[in-house]
């Protein structure tokens, strides 16, 4: 079994939870398929996906949308990924209490397009030092707090949840 975990990210903290993702993968997998392989790529250097036979695509989220390169990978590819299992996830709220906790409004149609099961949110992470000045400008204008958010327990219990899935799958269809 070959799973790719594809990612878009600006400053890393979403490519770290794709890591993190793949790494549980890797670990409950391994108990029922030996062989399995998880790759954990960025969206630019995939070109096609038909060695895989399940995908995850996440994104960070900026000013309330997917990164481009995460939108037009689901959809140059929502024929392909039709005919496989699909998760999506999303890095991007940030202080305490989390805000802004609102999906970007396409998932809705590019969970339709790719067929994806489900679509988790998680929380983010916020380095001022990270960011270009426009960025700062406009973190500066919400408020938004800085920080690392992100539950690495959240994450990879979902991530074994979707291990489960997969083996539940693959039992089914022997
Ligand atoms: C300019 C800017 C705009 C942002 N807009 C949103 C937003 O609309 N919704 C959200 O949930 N998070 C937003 N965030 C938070 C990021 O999505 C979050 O920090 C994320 O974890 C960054 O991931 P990355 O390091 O992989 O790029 C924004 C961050 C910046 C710097």
């Amino acid at each position: 079994m070959k799973v790719l975990v594809a990612v878009a990210s600006r400053h890393a903290a979403t490519a770290e939870i794709a890591e993190r993702i793949g790494a549980e993968l890797r670990e409950s997998l391994n108990e029922v398929f030996p062989t399995v392989q998880v790759d954990v790529r960025a969206i630019g250097t995939i070109a096609d996906l038909d060695e895989y036979d399940a995908v995850l695509v996440g994104s960070a989220i900026y000013v309330g949308r997917w990164l481009k390169s995460a939108r037009h990978f689901v959809a140059a590819h929502a024929g392909t990924l039709r005919r496989r299992p699909v998760w999506l996830f999303s890095s991007g709220p940030v202080g305490e209490p989390l805000a802004p906790q609102l999906e970007p409004p396409e998932l809705t149609a590019l969970t339709l397009a790719c067929g994806a099961r489900e679509h988790r949110l998680f929380a983010g992470r916020l380095r001022r030092a990270d960011l270009q000045v426009g960025e700062r400008v406009a973190v500066r204008a919400v408020h938004a707090e800085e920080g690392d958010y992100r539950d690495w327990d959240d994450i990879s219990g979902w991530a074994r949840q979707v291990a489960d899935e997969l083996v539940s799958n693959a039992v089914v269809a022997t």
